[in-house]
């Protein structure tokens, strides 16, 4: 496992860069690319980990994916019927979204099918899919959770749906506001004799619905409520030709770098600004931080822009509600911005953090008081006292969460003395290039094997 060591910034941050593609829509795309009916051609693909278990699990199932460059896929779709069993358990590695969109599509299947992944994803709560795809009629179980009663965790073990039997409609209030969750009762949902239909307290990211709508699926939203409803529709997904829009959750930390290191400008190209999922620009603009958006059109039913940055003063902020829902994977970034704020920011409703791919309230809490910051953590978030001076230098663990070891690596950028990053492999799974991103604005990292 390798470090990083980050040297504090000895300049501004200066130029534009690209940021890797949307690891969200990337799972979406494979994923429908492989029930579809012929070759679907998917561009501005940048193999972040995550996406690479879901290409796999589907590559284990019959499907060929080719990579005819290296940013370029070429998915030959199998049709909604046309998955065949994996000879073994299907990895998913680090990725929650691969594992729990899987169980959504595996839970119709006449084959029996495992789900495994790393240490931390066999942590994760796995009931909040696996209860809404039983009431369905799916048999789906996993093992006992670690540490919390009457809840599930991976490996989970999915079907075979009896011959003769089908999933059935569903009618479900999610206790959470989830993509995950209501990804995967929309995929089951493809192939249950009878509607979904879905209600959720706020609305989360909602890329799964505008690809099913481009392609033709009958599916409609009213706010929080989503419905599809099968009745009528061939059962066919026409193939997909699109570019994943760049990532607006790995943008996050180029932006607050660029924030947090005094005289950055920075630019970055092609980036994903669904409004699903752009908390974290109202919340940047809110704290006083210089950023401008530049509308660039739409690539896949998803509007895309040029983004700047460039650093202002930056004040504390309340965040709360539902901008903590769409702004859910920046929260860690956030905290980087809250220590260099001038006030107290409190960030609540934010209990969620606690099973992403670390309890991210605590680890924040620890890596912020490591960094010299005060802070407070509550059930549900954190309070971040700002401060102006230099950090001090830190020795983290990322905790195998790829968002803290990034989250680290910008707060570095302020200490007083080298900081070093431990576990940093991890960031692989969202933004492969991270470190020769930073490299490129100028920033000096060694990676210490
Ligand atoms: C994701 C949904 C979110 C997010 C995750 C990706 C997705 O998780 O945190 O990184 O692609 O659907 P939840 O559905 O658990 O909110």
């Amino acid at each position: 496992m390798s470090s990083l060591r980050v040297y504090p910034a000895s300049g501004p941050l200066i130029g534009k860069v690209p940021v890797p593609s949307d690891k969200s829509i990337g799972h979406r795309a494979l994923l429908f690319a492989a029930i579809a009916e012929g070759a679907s051609h998917i561009t501005a693909f940048s193999h972040g980990e995550d996406n690479v278990s879901t290409a796999n699990a589907l590559r284990a199932m019959g499907v060929i994916i080719e990579e005819p460059s290296p940013t370029e896929l070429r998915v030959h779709g199998v049709g909604l019927f046309g998955l065949n069993a994996p000879a073994c358990p299907l990895d998913c590695g680090n990725s929650g979204t691969t594992m729990r969109l899987l169980a959504g599509l595996l839970s119709p299947q006449r084959f029996r099918s495992t789900l495994v992944g790393d240490h931390s994803l066999s942590r994760r709560p796995m009931l909040r899919v696996a209860r809404p795809l039983r009431q369905r009629g799916a048999v789906i179980d996993g093992k006992p959770h670690p540490t919390k009663t009457d809840e599930i965790t991976a490996p989970l073990s999915i079907g075979p749906l009896p011959d003769g039997t089908f999933l059935g409609p569903l009618e479900y209030d999610s206790p959470v506001a989830s993509a995950q969750i209501k990804s995967a009762l929309l995929l089951s949902g493809l192939y249950a004799h009878g509607a979904t239909y879905l209600r959720e307290p706020t609305v989360s990211r909602d890329h799964t619905e505008r690809l099913l709508h481009a392609l033709g699926v009958p599916i409609r939203t009213v706010g929080s409520i989503v419905e599809l409803d099968p009745a009528g529709w061939p059962g066919k997904l026409a193939p997909l030709h699109f570019a994943i829009p760049g990532d607006l959750s790995a943008a996050a930390f180029l932006l607050v770098a660029a924030q947090v290191v005094a005289g950055s400008r920075v630019s970055l190209s092609t980036v994903g600004v669904n409004p699903t999922r752009t908390g974290i620009l109202e919340i940047l603009r809110d704290m006083g931080a210089g950023v401008s958006v530049e509308h660039r059109g739409q690539s896949g039913g998803e509007p895309v822009a040029e983004l700047h940055a460039w650093s202002e003063p930056l004040r504390a902020l309340a965040i709360g509600g539902e901008l903590v829902a769409r702004a859910i994977d920046e929260i860690p970034i956030v905290c980087a911005l809250a220590a260099r704020a001038s006030g107290t920011t409190r960030i609540t409703d934010a209990q969620e953090l606690r099973v992403k791919e670390s309890d991210r309230i605590a680890t924040m809490t620890e890596v912020l008081r490591a960094f010299g910051v005060r802070c407070d953590e509550h059930p549900d978030g954190l309070t971040i006292e700002g401060t102006d001076a230099p950090l001090e230098p830190v020795d983290v663990e990322s905790k195998g969460d790829h968002r803290i070891a990034m989250t680290s690596a910008v707060l570095a950028l302020v200490a007083r003395g080298p900081s070093v990053i431990r576990d940093a492999d991890t960031i692989t799974t969202s933004y492969p290039k991270f470190v020769g991103t930073l490299r490129a604005l100028g920033v000096r990292v060694d990676v210490e094997v």
